[in-house]
């Protein structure tokens, strides 16, 4: 192929991958499966390995890249970022209605009226077509550029579809995380160990705080766009129209709108949205209406804060009252007690309540919420339901205990612990039957070990009979054990047998995973397999060498260099393998002179091809990584090396040419 040629095809390559990229993350219509996309995107990548110039910083293959940053820098939005006037019910609405007739005086105008999501408003500014920054509103004025962050998120095209794009288009939009991500997110995070996310706008904003864009790629994100900034072409007439035009470019906007000529039917369309509020994939907190006609936001104007010619019309969230019949308490799989209030049951929101989060006892003492109260609980989509209010006055004289936390579990009363730099009262003792009964749920999740036919109700009989007390009982369990149990038919005991057994080779990283070591998720637990192997190589690397793995930090280092140096851990492992718990490990490397290595290709090498040079590394017991960070040991520039090497020199990070390069592989 000439060098024309490839031009031509990774233009081809480029805009066929980005289509791909609308039909599937912006419009969930793919036309491809994975394998196909994969094909087209490998191709992409070694074109551009053996023509570095050709990789520029639109491509689709450069999405998550560049490494992570120490804080992030600030940028001037070219037009302000305003926010929105609030109403809460259609008497303020009415009100916004009559001030925009004033303003307007005889002039003919209709509304427009789309879902207002509950996300983090960006600007996405794009420069010749391609995505050149992306900001956080921030004071309005200034915000923080997070354009490494939004260009992980797939449904943000890199370069504007369509033919000649304006050289200026800046969008503004609402970046949120869908019920769906947001359950999956949480349900890992819990399985890590970690605090789940308090509802996805918390989620959310978490994610564009994080300063590593390889961890910001794994966050489900999306955008929908709703505004525009600084803008060079012509002007679409409408908001709908704007929104049409948004769409064109590849950009997410709302499915959900409606043109409304009336203030009367603007509040239908509120009602209509209400009555979706349940069926979207993502959560709203109410709806956004805008004058439709473009041309009359000039004269409508703004005050200091918000534009006269849209207003937000807030759902409020569903409240009602109910009795607090009690607080228990909950051990969690690493032994944390939480509060939690039992209700009397009440519908709201569209689900019966019967329980609420307490979070901690701080909590419980700020509100003063004692047992017998009538409390407010308030719930709005899928926000967890809690306490917002105590009717003090419905007391009425009763005395009401103060409630304290417990000084032992609940379960196994040992002491309650409070570690320095925690809030939490934690549960110590290991042999707790609570944290128990969650760790082996844990060990058995078809996330982890994938232990078909161990669900919670016999999980709860194994471990309050004795029968299991950590995940190496398991492989004891013989039929006889099990028939004696509840609801246990031959079938299903024989059913369970095997799918013990068979867990029995599954691949390391499940295993690690399942040991249920703090801040271990499944991706954490990948990388460790990876990067080392056997479970033994795991079980004794030290915390530096821990460290070293992309993606363990001195945190994560410390919890698996802890877990494993205990003794209980030791004796865990020793009969796990005399149980014939043989996991399998990754594709072995043949270990040399780049053990535990971390390269990163960039530029063209005369002597060999980015393939070949992938393989030596690889043979040699290292790892090639598609972005620098501070946990890359080399970068390999050839000529033509990019912004890559750029980046390794900022970050202080060894640079090798071709020459070195191969005598290091020769050892
Ligand atoms: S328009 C100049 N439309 O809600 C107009 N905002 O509470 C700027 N929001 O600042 C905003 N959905 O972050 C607009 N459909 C929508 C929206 C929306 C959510 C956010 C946005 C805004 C905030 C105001």
């Amino acid at each position: 192929m000439t060098k024309r040629e490839a031009e031509k095809r990774a233009r081809t390559l480029h805009s066929e991958l980005e289509r791909h990229n609308l039909l599937y993350y912006v419009h969930a219509t793919p036309r491809i499966d994975d394998r196909a996309y994969d094909k087209l995107y490998r191709e992409l990548e070694d074109l551009e390995a053996q023509y570095p110039a050709l990789l520029t910083p639109d491509s689709p293959t450069q999405r998550v890249g560049g490494a992570p940053l120490e804080s992030f820098q600030s940028v001037r939005h070219a037009v302000p970022m305003m926010s929105l006037s609030n109403t809460y019910d259609t008497e303020e609405l009415i009100e916004f209605h009559e001030r925009v007739c004033k303003l307007l005086a005889e002039t003919p105008f209709s509304y427009s009226v789309e879902p207002k999501i509950d996300g983090v408003a960006v600007s996405c500014r794009y420069e010749k077509g391609s995505l050149a920054t992306g900001s956080t509103r921030g004071d309005g004025t200034t915000g923080d550029d997070i354009t490494q962050n939004i260009r992980t998120i797939r449904s943000v095209p890199l370069r504007l579809h369509g033919d000649k794009p304006p050289p200026v288009v800046e969008v503004r939009g609402e970046v949120y995380m869908s019920k769906d991500g947001f359950a999956k997110l949480n349900a890992a995070r819990t399985g890590a160990g970690s605090e789940p996310f308090a509802n996805p706008r918390n989620a959310t904003a978490g994610s564009l705080k994080l300063l590593d864009p390889s961890a910001v790629a794994q966050r489900p994100l999306a955008v929908a766009f709703y505004a525009v900034g600084e803008w060079t072409g012509d002007r679409p007439p409408t908001h709908v129209a704007l929104l049409d035009r948004l769409a064109g470019f590849g950009f997410q906007t709302f499915a959900q709108r409606w043109v409304c000529p009336t203030i009367e039917t603007v509040l239908e369309a509120l009602e209509e949205l209400r009555a979706l509020q349940a069926t979207l994939p993502y959560e709203i907190d109410g709806g956004v209406i805008k004058v439709n006609e473009r041309d009359l936001h000039e004269r409508l104007g703004s005050t200091s804060k918000s534009p006269r010619w849209a207003v937000a019309y807030k759902y409020a969230a569903e409240r009602v009252e109910t009795t607090l019949t009690d607080i228990s308490i909950q051990v969690g799989r690493t032994g944390v007690l939480t509060p939690v209030a039992e209700l009397e049951p009440v519908h709201v929101s569209g689900t019966v309540v019967s329980r609420a989060t307490l979070h901690n006892a701080e909590e419980i003492q700020r509100k003063d919420i004692r047992i017998g109260d009538r409390v407010i609980i308030e719930k709005a989509g899928e926000i967890i339901p809690a306490i917002v209010a105590v009717q003090k006055e419905a007391r009425k004289g009763r005395r009401l205990q103060r409630f304290r936390m417990p000084d032992r579990c609940p379960v196994c009363a040992e002491p309650a612990v409070r570690q320095e730099s925690e809030v939490a009262l934690r549960c110590e003792n290991l042999q707790c039957q609570a944290q128990i009964k969650r760790w082996i749920a844990h060990y058995a999740a078809r996330g982890a070990m994938n232990i078909d036919g161990l669900g919670e109700s016999l999980i709860d009989q194994l471990i309050d009979r004795d029968l299991v007390k950590n995940p190496a009982d398991l492989y004891d369990l013989t039929a006889a054990h099990l028939s004696d149990l509840e609801r246990m038919a031959a079938r299903s005991a024989a059913k369970l047998i095997t799918g013990i057994e068979a867990s029995k080779e599954r691949e390391l990283w499940r295993l690690i995973f399942g040991m249920g070591i703090r801040h271990v998720g499944a991706r954490s637990a990948q990388a460790l397999a990876n990067a080392l192997l056997t479970l033994d190589a795991i079980a004794n690397a030290g915390e530096d060498a821990l460290e070293r793995i992309p993606d363990i930090g001195p945190v994560v280092a410390k919890s698996i260099r802890a877990f494993f140096a205990a003794d209980h851990t030791i004796t865990l492992l020793a009969r796990l393998r005399d149980a014939g718990v043989s996991p399998q490990s990754p594709e072995p490397t043949n270990g040399g002179s780049l053990d535990g290595k971390t390269l990163v290709l960039t530029g063209s090498m005369q002597s060999m091809t980015r393939d070949e040079a992938t393989q030596a590394i690889q043979g040699r017991g290292g790892s090639v990584s598609s972005s620098v960070s501070r946990k890359t040991d080399y970068v390999v520039a050839g000529s033509d090396a990019g912004s890559k090497l750029a980046k390794a020199q900022a970050l202080g990070i060894d640079v090798l040419n071709e020459k070195s390069f191969i005598e290091i592989l020769k050892g």
